[in-house]
């Protein structure tokens, strides 16, 4: 059976109604990243980067998954599909995909301060200041932030090597090493990007064709075209 793979950045969700980080109206225009994404601003100002992930978290109860997610949950009905994603949302469950590796971790879980594998869940929105994880540390949201290892990359890794057909949608490729997943790909396996803008493919060295729309229809169309084509 053909193995796709697809790996997805903040556009695969702009149509759900969550922001980019890099886009002109994108997250990191509005808030500064050593303000609220790195383990040292988790140290000196613990608040302000609960409440950034509060408000990420509880903007996700407010939107639904776009029909670029449910094309690529639908995949899974004619393909061997796996889901790597950058985002820390849970669209891509939400729509009905099975198998999602999450680069950069998940906003409905969070991880004791002292043990990075006590990883607990958390029900609705809202993460408080003193929430403690069995072991008594602090909790901390499950967010892999700019300076800490990506665990999950060399699995990652294993399965972009594993793709016939791999699909990338809505990611500029400018953070490492997740951008670097393209480059797993063995050689000659064609690589479909998806994405309006002008994310960085100059470093993917496989055939690539680049659909220049919006996740919810170029998604979609790219889905149906590769199932006519691969069935
Ligand atoms: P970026 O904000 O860097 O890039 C978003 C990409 O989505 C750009 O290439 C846009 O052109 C594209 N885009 C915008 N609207 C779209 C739409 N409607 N449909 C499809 N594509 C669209 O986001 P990422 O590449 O995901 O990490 O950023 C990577 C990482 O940087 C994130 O995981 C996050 C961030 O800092 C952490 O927080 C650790």
């Amino acid at each position: 059976m053909t193995k796709i793979v697809v790996f997805t950045g903040a556009g695969v969700s702009a149509d759900s109604g969550i922001s980019t980080f890099r886009d002109s109206d994108g997250l990191w225009a509005n808030y500064r990243i050593e303000d609220v994404c790195t383990p040292e601003a988790l140290v000196r100002n613990r608040a302000q980067v609960i409440e950034f992930y509060n408000i990420r978290r509880r903007e996700l109860f407010s939107v639904e998954p776009n029909a670029a997610h449910r094309a690529i949950a639908e995949l899974e009905q004619h393909f061997d599909v796996e889901v790597v994603t950058q985002n820390v949302d849970n669209l891509h469950e939400r729509a009905g995909s099975t198998r999602v590796t999450h680069l950069h971790g998940e906003l409905m879980k969070l991880r004791s301060e002292r043990n990075p594998e006590l990883i607990v869940p958390i029900e609705g929105w809202e993460q408080t200041l003193d929430a403690r994880a069995e072991d008594g540390a602090l909790l901390r949201p499950h967010i892999v932030f700019f300076g800490e290892s990506v665990p999950m990359f060399d699995a990652a890794t294993r399965i972009a090597a594993s793709a016939d057909v791999m699909i990338v949608v809505g990611t500029s490729l400018a953070v490492y090493p997740a951008a670097s997943l393209v480059r797993y790909a063995r050689a000659g396996v064609p690589v479909y990007v998806v994405d309006p803008g002008n994310p960085d493919v100059a470093m993917i060295r496989n055939p690539l064709t680049h659909i220049k729309a919006r996740a919810a229809e170029g998604m979609p169309a790219l889905a149906e075209k590769l199932i006519n084509e691969l069935k």
